[in-house]
């Protein structure tokens, strides 16, 4: 295998360090319309590809979707949202204490944000199906494995998931330092056979998760909303 040797973009990126990319890194919920020029896409993924993965095995593969294509696939996505999702990951939706109530914060913060009532179920089925189309974004980086590795042992491997993260949170982290905006998301992939058709993938192509990108709207009440975090007594135990 090929070393592939990166151009570091120094000259094009605003000069921030990697601490206070993590803390400016948000979830963005509107995106302004503007494309994300190709060869800053290009640039992103070129150096996330660097993130570490189990056995340096690299399961993740990425289809970077923008213009007419994308249009081809927010327009499918759209005649299926009557339909039950069907993803390809199974997840649980069950969130018992005390992780229900931080879902439950994150959800009715953006709501209350959208001034979207918690009985108005009209709104909030409009607001997932603007989740379902990727809120707006011009570009969606969607992140595969193939279910030939995913699926080759007894179990799931589950550190191909994993290594999705580390992947996700790279990319996030570079689109943040070029000014752009991302989600990570589970709404872009809810109808995956959708997205295998549009794009012409074959059935072994797993969709774990997607990352719309672009230009936030710094506007729209949504990316108003800022999660927050338990502190550090609570979550980190020292051992010495
Ligand atoms: C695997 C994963 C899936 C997610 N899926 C969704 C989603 O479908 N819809 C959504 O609004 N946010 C989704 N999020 C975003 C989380 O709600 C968000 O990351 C969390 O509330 C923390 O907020 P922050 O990203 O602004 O720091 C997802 C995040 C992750 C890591």
């Amino acid at each position: 295998m090929e070393l592939v040797q990166i151009q570091l973009y120094e000259k094009e990126v605003q000069k921030v360090n990697v601490s206070e990319v993590v803390v400016k890194r948000q979830s963005i919920r509107a995106f302004k319309p503007d494309p994300v020029p190709q060869d800053i896409l290009k640039k992103i993924l070129e150096t996330a590809l660097h993130a570490p993965s189990a056995g340096n095995s690299q399961p993740c593969e990425y289809a970077v979707v923008s213009g007419a294509k994308l249009v081809a696939v927010k327009a499918a996505v759209l005649t299926a949202t009557s339909q039950m999702p069907k993803i390809d990951i199974p997840i649980s939706m069950n969130y018992p204490e005390p992780w229900g109530s931080r879902y439950a914060i994150i959800m009715h913060g953006v709501q209350e944000k959208l001034g979207i009532s918690r009985e108005d179920k009209q709104k909030r089925a409009d607001w997932n199906i603007w989740g379902m189309q990727l809120w707006g974004a011009p570009a969606c980086i969607y992140i595969i494995i193939d279910k030939n590795f995913y699926n080759a042992g007894e179990v799931p491997n589950s550190l191909n998931i994993f290594d999705c993260g580390l992947v996700a949170q790279t990319i996030m982290l570079l689109a943040t330092e070029q000014g752009l905006g991302t989600i990570p998301a589970i709404m872009p992939v809810l109808y995956p056979e959708i997205l295998r058709q549009v794009l012409g993938l074959p059935a072994n192509k797993l969709f774990v998760a997607g990352i719309p990108i672009g230009y936030p709207d710094w506007e729209h009440p949504a990316n108003k909303f800022r999660s927050a975090r338990e502190p550090l007594e609570k979550m980190v135990k020292f051992y010495l």
